[in-house]
């Protein structure tokens, strides 16, 4: 059987002193996690205080982006080598602000996995449709798209390591879910379309997580569903209430 996961995706919010706090109040509030996995996401800037608190608390830490180059002259970027000098386990990859706001092309995205991977970081690479896309029924094209480039040269032994996390982007931060008679049929395809590209084996063990508008009210009917593994969740998890009611529902 498949564990869930968690993941909660702080986005650019939260100072240091803030990003203490909540990981405190996950810590704390955080009851026995048998077959769940818990992962938190804060800004960089937080990272390394974040590792230090998470010591023997059974939580995973991410960070939300890194760049494809080992290192040089990259005025901003960090690298999966810097990530994983400050206790990173997981990075965030291809999120769809990155994608939209920044301009992240599915070949970067490529390369980002690879790296991510050749440093042994478990990527959670996030694919989904816009609503323009959704409305042209171009949903199951795009995805195909996002993972077949995504995923180019990536060998069957690496993909124990990715947690694919379907985002579509029209539900994201809008409190506009998909339904998860919608999101299960998104999650089907993209475990098909897995086997069809590595093997049957690979696509019944890989993480696939919904992302946009998670929330108490409906985590748990969406984690309810065959091929729905886990949630990548934005502003619920700002606060330490609902992303443990969110974690309790899994
Ligand atoms: P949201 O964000 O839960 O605020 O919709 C999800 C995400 O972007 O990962």
């Amino acid at each position: 059987m498949r564990k869930k996961v968690i993941a909660g995706n702080w986005k650019m919010n939260l100072d240091l002193k803030e990003s203490v706090a909540l990981i405190s109040e996950i810590k704390n509030g955080l009851e026995k996690i048998d077959n769940i996995e818990v992962i938190v996401c804060p800004p960089f800037t937080s990272l390394e205080t974040a590792k230090t608190l998470l010591v023997n608390s059974g939580i995973f830490l991410g960070a939300q982006n890194m760049y494809f180059e080992e290192n040089g002259a990259f005025t901003g970027e960090i690298s999966a080598s810097m990530l994983k000098s400050v206790g990173c386990q997981y990075v965030i990859i291809g999120h769809s602000e990155r994608r939209t706001i920044f301009k992240e092309t599915d070949e970067v995205i490529n390369k980002k996995l690879k790296k991510a991977i050749e440093h042994g970081l478990k990527p959670i690479f996030c694919v989904g449709e816009s609503l323009d896309e959704r409305e042209k029924n171009l949903t199951t094209k795009i995805v195909e798209r996002q993972i077949q480039i995504g995923l180019k040269e990536i060998p069957q032994s690496d993909l124990k390591s990715i947690i694919i996390a379907y985002e579509p982007v029209w539900a994201i931060g809008t409190g506009r879910t998909a339904t998860p008679d919608q999101a299960q049929e998104v999650h089907k395809f993209i475990r098909d379309l897995i086997k069809d590209l590595y093997d049957k084996a690979t696509a019944d063990k890989i993480i696939i997580q919904y992302g946009g508008s998670v929330k108490p009210e409906n985590s748990g009917e969406l984690l309810s569903r065959q091929d729905i593994d886990g949630a990548l969740v934005g502003g619920a998890c700002l606060k330490s209430a609902s992303f443990l009611d969110i974690i309790k529902s899994a």
